[in-house]
């Protein structure tokens, strides 16, 4: 997703926007630009490629001003260009977005006539402002009557010629943050890109804008009128992003998981039961548990149907998020929803919960980021305590949004009177039990490493699982795809013989998932058809398993309900290390973002 920044400072601002910018690259961009003014005069410099890029253009061609905004792109509407960077200017007016506006086209056609540079939604923004400027209107008058015109989702900071102490924010549906400095003034997407700078943040509320001077912030709400928004003291540690001596932020995450699982765990134990501390959560009365989210969050949820409905007889229903809505689900008065999201701004989930609110008895998030814009718009907004996940594919966020689903279908099968109180203390043991099993796991790592080489070589390698295992399989499939870019697919081991199968020859790696479970004879059956097919199956298991496979990984032993929490530490080492193998930009992955702001 896009990241923005402004600045209202006393020094020269451009090494500060671009700086800001190197903390927001975890973002995942393409293109980035910034733009300043100086005594009175407005320019910007733009670059394909990664900030060095910028870096060297503002060497060879420096920008000077105290003033400016900054922009890093992850391409929508129109390549990665520079004609396509982003800021976006016209006239007077340049302007930085993250969003997408839904109505850009029919915008274009209202200014009809104009000389486009670009095929962004966003040179429409600048284009309209800058025309009612012409019209007579100061910049704020004119970027509030912008903003009135725009569908869609955005954050917006606009920049004006001869304004040498003005930035406008802006957000709707994409967040936005104001930093409070002294004699200085900040505007960021986020606590991280702002943390050098401030640690005093004003998140604006959906349909919110500011005129920013270096005086302060003057907020309004959607309806024009003056607002007060809280400001927040942002902890250290939550901005504190760095890759603590190992080589990527994603092995730098999979290795914290025994701490940040253990964190998160005990956040929600209180004594021998499970406790919500942000509030109630009751599913005494619930019909109909409905588990929306995206990608490995989604698999997530697929893993958390099975206890939901085994321990606490709740019928889940599990939706992509990019789905969900358009199906027209049913949902009932009697329904508990719970939006997972790492980042809490994925526009398909934060979409899908706008359309449940009204209609479900609760509408849970459980979340990674507690200011982002699905915590704010759900009824309790659980936390997952993982701390900032920087590299793109999602690891201890994963881990710890089970941790949190197990604590509430535990929670749900006491409140429903399906276990007692020493069957909760028996199941919470377990669930403590698993950080010391993950440092375990995490111990087989270069036994794994071993043997991505071949990973690295194949064209294509499948995951099998059975159970609460074949989410796992998903996930461990995905995470192999968005950093190795080896297609790679995951699916239920009884499964495979109904098509899939065909895949299946030498060449092929397949990665049995088969901890020591009621099913777990059957997934041999189904690893001996692959084998017959001279597939190479990698066991990741914790029995002993029949000869005959190309390599076995042995797992510490654990209570299988449980199982794909500690299993997903082979799942992501496998990917990690097949994808160092290829040289790959494992953080930031070719085409991918952190979190996906546009639908
Ligand atoms: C996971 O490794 C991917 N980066 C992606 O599937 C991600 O899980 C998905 O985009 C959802 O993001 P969220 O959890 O921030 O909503």
């Amino acid at each position: 997703m896009c990241g923005i920044v402004g600045v209202l400072g006393d020094h020269e601002v451009a090494p500060i926007l671009v700086e800001a910018l190197k903390r927001l690259e975890y973002r995942g961009y393409d293109s980035a630009g910034i733009a300043t003014v100086q005594d009175g005069a407005l320019d910007r410099r733009r670059a394909v490629g990664k900030l060095v890029n910028l870096s060297d253009r503002l060497v060879h061609d420096p920008l000077p001003g105290r003033s400016g905004i900054g922009h890093t792109r992850w391409a929508t509407h129109g390549g990665p260009s520079e004609a396509n960077a982003h800021p976006h200017r016209a006239g007077r007016v340049a302007v930085v977005h993250n969003g997408i506006i839904e109505n850009f086209r029919e915008l274009r056609e209202r200014l009809n006539g104009t000389v486009w540079e670009s095929e962004t939604d966003t040179e429409t923004i600048a284009k309209l402002c800058e025309h009612y400027i012409d019209a007579g209107m100061t910049p704020r008058e004119a970027a509030a009557e912008t903003l009135s015109h725009l569908d869609g989702a955005f954050a917006l900071a606009f920049l004006f010629e001869g304004e040498d102490d003005l930035i406008v924010a802006a957000r709707k549906g994409s967040p936005l943050a104001i930093g409070y400095g002294e004699g200085e003034m900040f505007v960021g997407s986020d606590a991280i890109a702002l943390a050098p700078l401030t640690n005093r943040l004003t998140y604006l509320e959906e349909g919110d804008y500011a005129f920013v001077t270096r005086a302060g912030a003057e907020i309004f709400d959607s309806g024009g009128r003056r607002a007060n928004r809280e400001m927040r003291e942002i902890a250290a540690q939550a901005t504190q992003i760095d890759k603590g001596g190992h080589r990527h932020f994603m092995a730098k995450e999979i290795f914290e998981q025994p701490t940040v699982l253990a964190d998160c765990l005990s956040h929600y134990v209180s004594g021998d039961q499970v406790l919500i501390p942000e509030g109630e959560v009751d599913f005494s009365q619930t019909d109909r548990l409905i588990l929306v989210a995206c990608g490995t969050a989604y698999y997530a949820c697929l893993v958390a149907k099975y206890w939901f409905e085994q321990l606490a007889g709740l019928p889940v229903d599990v939706d992509i998020a990019s789905e969900f809505r358009y199906r027209e689900p049913p949902i009932s008065a009697q329904s508990t929803a719970v939006f997972v999201s790492q980042s809490g701004e994925t526009a398909d989930t934060l979409a899908a919960l706008r359309h449940v609110r009204d209609k479900a008895a609760s509408v849970l998030s459980v979340v990674n980021v507690a200011e982002s814009s699905i915590a704010r718009e759900s009824d309790l907004a659980l936390p997952i305590k993982a701390g900032i996940e920087v590299g793109v594919a999602s690891t201890k966020a994963f881990v710890c949004q089970l941790g949190v689903l197990a604590n509430l279908a535990v929670l749900a099968a006491r409140q429903r009177g399906r276990i007692d109180a020493a069957r909760e203390a028996e199941l919470l043991t377990t669930l403590q039990s698993l950080p010391a099993l993950t440092n375990q796991a995490l111990a087989l790592e270069d036994q794994i490493r071993r043997h991505t080489g071949t990973l690295a070589r194949a064209q294509t390698v499948l995951f099998l699982g059975r159970g609460a295992m074949f989410p796992l399989a998903l996930e461990g499939a995905l995470k192999l795809k968005e950093i190795s870019y080896i297609h790679a697919e995951g699916y239920a081991s009884g499964e495979l013989k109904h098509g899939p199968i065909a895949l299946v020859d030498k060449t092929v790696p397949v990665v049995v998932l088969a901890p020591r479970d009621a099913l777990f004879d059957k997934t041999i059956s189904n690893m001996q058809e692959v084998m017959a097919r001279e597939g190479k199956v990698w066991l990741v298991t914790d029995k002993k398993a029949s000869d005959g496979v190309w390599k076995t990984l042995t797992m510490p032993a654990i209570d299988p309900l449980f199982a794909p929490i500690l299993y997903a530490i082979p799942a992501q080492l496998i990917a990690y290390h097949t994808a160092v193998h290829k040289g790959t930009d494992v953080d930031q992955p070719r085409n991918l973002a952190k979190s996906v702001t546009v639908e």
